[in-house]
């Protein structure tokens, strides 16, 4: 079986964990801070503060900028409950908002529609890791919080002559007044379990490093225990060293994946620099069906959403979300698949579907 999602790890990742264990420190100290920098620099902002999990590291950005009851967050249906959590964690009312089919991103029109004087922030999820508009949600003037996810490393292209150099391209977690990154098992840099806040505002950095930790306060106030370890941080390094290889492999597949579908299938198209977290294409019929058979013959697909939010309030008018929902499909994409796994799995589904 060609599984969904599979962890890229090699001696290089067991070595950098053992000489933390071999350490003795093995909890939150030098190898966090060593790995806030060097995200912090790879993103290309200020700085981070590591925290225990990408929905920690959520709370702590809504909390920073003072998100509370009575406030608003507007968020995209089309994603997992994370967000949501985080959002109901501060008594804030989430506001949820359909995507576009293009890239499965929140749409700027109907996020203009739900705007009222009580919203306090926006959270953008760069989907599959594909980065939505920045450009124009950050002129809507409502601080937003990227949330990076699943796009580690994902560019967007900001003016012409970046767009001549790869290299040159504006990273996503950049543009927001913070940005948060999870290195969850199945994420495209995984520690286990693990987030990150990113800020170019040390201000905001500041606040949050004060809330992670409860422990040897002069004052007291509700503080969390949210903390990284270093072992996760090491882990952590040593995959962000090896990033920039696992996205070009990612690339390649996406492409060859293109090429091989987009004749016969919807597949994703204007996705800027993406890194594609995750292959998703829409299929016509039951995708069920589908899913079943293709898995059957040794390609463990899935539902790239599990449910959108407004399903599970029974909240109407989210069309495009619905429509995604219906008909999308996502396939293995991961630096581990070789090219022969790559073919079986555009034999299988060209056959299936
Ligand atoms: C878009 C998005 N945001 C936030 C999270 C939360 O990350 P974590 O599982 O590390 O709490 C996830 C997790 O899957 C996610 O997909």
């Amino acid at each position: 079986m060609i599984p969904h999602s599979k962890l890229t790890f090699d001696e290089t990742d067991y070595k950098a964990v053992m000489e933390v264990m071999r350490s003795g420190y093995i909890s939150q100290g030098e190898k966090v801070k060593e790995f806030e920098k060097k995200l912090a620099s790879y993103i290309g902002v200020k700085g981070g503060v590591a925290a225990s999990s990408g929905t920690s590291a959520l709370h702590l950005a809504l909390i920073a900028l003072g998100i509370k009851e009575g406030d608003e967050v507007i968020l995209p249906t089309y994603v997992c409950t994370a967000p949501l959590n985080a959002i109901y964690y501060t008594g804030a009312k989430p506001v949820i908002v359909d995507i576009t089919g293009d890239d499965f991103n929140l749409s700027i029109r109907e996020i203009k529609k739900k705007l009222t004087d009580r919203t306090k922030a926006i959270i953008v999820v760069h989907m599959f890791g594909h980065p939505a508009d920045m450009d124009e949600i950050v002129n809507i003037g409502v601080p937003v919080i990227e949330d990076c996810a699943h796009s580690i490393g994902a560019g967007y292209k900001k003016t012409e002559y970046q767009s001549i150099r790869a290299s040159e391209y504006q990273k996503v977690g950049s543009f927001g007044a913070l940005s948060i990154f999870s290195f969850y098992v199945t994420k495209m840099l995984a520690s286990g379990e693990g987030g990150m806040v990113l800020s170019n505002d040390e201000k905001l950095l500041s606040k949050i490093n004060d809330l992670r930790d409860y422990d040897k306060k002069d004052d007291f106030k509700v503080r969390f225990n949210y903390k990284m370890t270093d072992i996760e941080a090491a882990l952590g390094l040593n995959q962000l060293k090896k990033l920039p290889v696992f996205i070009k492999r990612r690339r390649e597949i996406a492409r060859k994946y293109d090429k091989a579908f987009s004749g016969s299938f919807n597949t994703p198209s204007n996705l800027r620099e993406s890194v594609f977290y995750r292959y998703v294409m829409r299929l016509k019929g039951d995708v069920e069906i589908y899913i079943n058979e293709l898995t059957n013959r040794g390609v463990e697909c899935k539902k790239p959403v599990y449910k959108p939010l407004h399903r599970y309030f029974g909240l109407l008018d989210f069309p495009v979300a619905e429509r995604i929902y219906k008909s999308a499909i996502s396939i293995p994409i991961y630096p581990a698949l070789t090219d022969g796994e790559v073919n079986f799995i555009i034999e299988t589904i060209t056959t299936v579907c």
